[in-house]
């Protein structure tokens, strides 16, 4: 290991100043297919992301979070991995990686990488090694091979071994033709898979898969990785015992530790053999859960300083834009989070979810059902009101950016993208859409590749986009907005200009208000934080100084202000 500063003596690893940096950082993800393509093959890549680490810095971030680059046939968008060790080759190298790491850390932004240990992909070499060897073999005990139940048709393992879903429709098992031992030639297992057929569950009882990811870690560690973000981390460890518990849904509806298949309580002993390793370097790698689990103290056991120290937390993303809703979450998190040790994290959009300044632009209320039969209409009916959207999109962002913790934010929302929801089907690629039968539409309209100009041929993307952009992309581009006062990107370079400056301690204190739909904050440093969740301007808390304005999501510049009242769905930032 190249960074691991032991004391003389060989006790602990000193503390580092910088051991804390993740606490109140703010995080961009990076989804590096769709980010910039450096060498015109439509699909982005490394060097892009060292091309533009300019553009990086100046929004004013602290660290990036790379979706999955690793060599991948993208059965899953690179969530299927062949080889957790490598750069897949269209994506660049590992020279590459390090030439963007090196670029990264010259800028004074940090490195986090995602890790996948839910899964490998199908072309892993231990599960290649698994298919080639018989039931009952090593080989596949690093995965999930069961025998199937009778069929009552003369199969005695024809059925599936039990009713588990997979996440992206259809069932959880695939069954394969046996090439060793006495069935060779014909159907045998079966093995799971939580997601798509191309990423076989691995068996985290087994030593050889814990030490594997042990590795992992300390290869990106080495190369200088700052963090890791863990993708389904609540999914590890999995009550295989015969018979297979019976769960037609994968959604957790126990939250109690006695699902078979998620959060169960010896999934912690895993992230704190993790958090071992990760404390072996100096300051200690930080770490990010992703973990969908509803909200009690069982989602922050994940954060734990003796585990990952971070948890997602969802509810923002998954609530309605609205006053009630945003304070009782910020409040109930942020408590959890000082109780736990750690700190919170905030999101509104990644690539999984329909881009928020999208959602908030259709109607209140809107079901997950609802957002897809949305997508499936093309984005045509209900028609967005997408002037509202980008509104509410802008002044979320800014109540968030002043919230103690971590922001974690997702490429484009600093343009204000919204979803590209009528993609050409032929387009589509999210395994959602294959395994639904297209009724699912998935994924694929937050992921369409960045505009970088508005001139430009594919918007300076690069080469033709791996999923087609649409033409409303051009007056969106980052250099359509750069300079622009009032644009989206300059409110939130002048935003993560300004979170610098103003933050200090991981402390609130909650203001009143006269209306109910105003919610304000104030930080111990004096700097204080007003949103109007509601449709109709609302009077600003008392002792607001007017002349303290500094930042506001609907556009107006400091010191235009000289009334008392706030804009609907809007919030401004008083500095101290
Ligand atoms: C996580 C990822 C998602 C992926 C899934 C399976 O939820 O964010 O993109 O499809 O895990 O790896």
């Amino acid at each position: 290991m190249t960074e691991l500063h032991l004391s003389g003596d060989g006790a602990a690893p000193s503390v580092h100043p910088d051991a804390n940096w993740w606490r109140q950082a703010a995080v961009y993800q990076i989804y590096p297919r769709s980010f910039a393509d450096s060498n015109g093959d439509g699909m982005g890549d490394l060097p892009g992301v060292t091309a533009r680490m300019g553009y990086l810095s100046e929004l004013g971030i602290d660290a990036i979070w790379l979706s999955p680059f690793y060599p991948s046939a993208l059965a899953d968008g690179g969530y299927d991995v062949d080889d957790y060790r490598n750069v897949d080759p269209r994506l660049g190298s590992l020279d590459d990686f390090d030439a963007m790491v090196a670029s990264a850390h010259a800028a004074g932004i940090r490195v986090i990488v995602d890790v996948v240990p839910n899964h490998s992909s199908n072309r892993h070499e231990w599960f290649k090694a698994a298919l080639a060897s018989a039931p009952g073999s090593p080989e596949r005990a690093r995965y999930q091979f069961f025998d199937g139940l009778p069929d009552g048709k003369g199969d005695d393992g024809g059925l599936p071994p039990s009713d588990w879903p997979s996440h992206f429709g259809g069932p959880a098992w695939t069954r394969v033709v046996e090439t060793a031992g006495p069935r060779a030639g014909s159907l045998g297992q079966w093995y799971l898979h939580l997601f798509a057929t191309e990423q076989p569950d691995f068996n985290w009882d087994h030593p050889e898969v814990r030490e594997d990811f042990h590795t992992t870690l300390r290869f990106w560690a080495d190369r200088g990785v700052d963090g890791f973000r863990v993708d389904v981390a609540h999914g590890l460890a999995k009550d295989m015992s015969l018979p297979l518990r019976s769960k037609p849904a994968l959604k957790i509806l126990v939250d109690d530790g006695t699902d078979p298949l998620f959060d169960r309580d010896d999934v912690h002993e895993i992230f704190a053999g993790w958090r071992t390793v990760l404390n072996e370097y100096d300051p200690p790698r930080a770490a990010v859960a992703e973990a969908w689990v509803p909200f009690t103290e069982r989602r922050l056991k994940y954060a734990r300083p003796t585990e990952l120290g971070q948890a997602f937390n969802f509810d923002l993303l998954e609530a309605p834009f609205s006053a009630d809703d945003f304070r009782s979450i910020a409040e109930k998190c942020l408590s959890e989070a000082e109780a736990s040790g750690a700190s919170s994290t905030w999101v509104f959009s990644n690539h999984d979810v329909i881009r928020h300044a999208s959602r908030y632009a259709l109607p209140d209320g809107s079901t997950p059902e609802d957002l897809n039969a949305w997508l499936m209409a093309d984005g045509a009916t209900p028609v967005p009101d997408v002037a509202r959207g980008v509104r509410r999109a802008r002044a979320a962002t800014l109540f968030m950016l002043g919230l103690p913790g971590s922001a974690y934010l997702y490429q484009g929302e600093e343009l204000g993208l919204l979803e590209v929801a009528d993609l050409p089907r032929e387009s589509l690629q999210d395994p959602t859409w294959f395994r639904t039968l297209n009724t699912i539409k998935g994924r694929d309209g937050c992921r369409v590749p960045l505009p970088w100009t508005s001139t430009d041929a594919n918007f300076g993307f690069g080469g033709t986009p791996w999923l087609p952009q649409p033409e409303w992309f051009g007056p969106l581009a980052a250099g359509a907005q750069d300079g622009v006062a009032g644009s989206t990107l300059e409110l939130y370079r002048a935003a993560l200009k300004l979170r610098r400056e103003l933050q200090a301690e991981e402390s609130l204190q909650w203001l009143a208000s006269a209306s109910p739909e105003v919610v304000s904050y104030r930080r111990p440093n004096g700097w204080q934080v007003v949103t109007n969740f509601g449709a109709v301007p609302a009077q600003l808390p008392a002792g607001v100084d007017l002349s303290k304005l500094v930042l506001s999501s609907g556009g107006a510049a400091a010191g235009e202000f000289d009334t008392e009242m706030i804009a609907p769905e809007s919030t401004l930032w008083f500095a101290p």
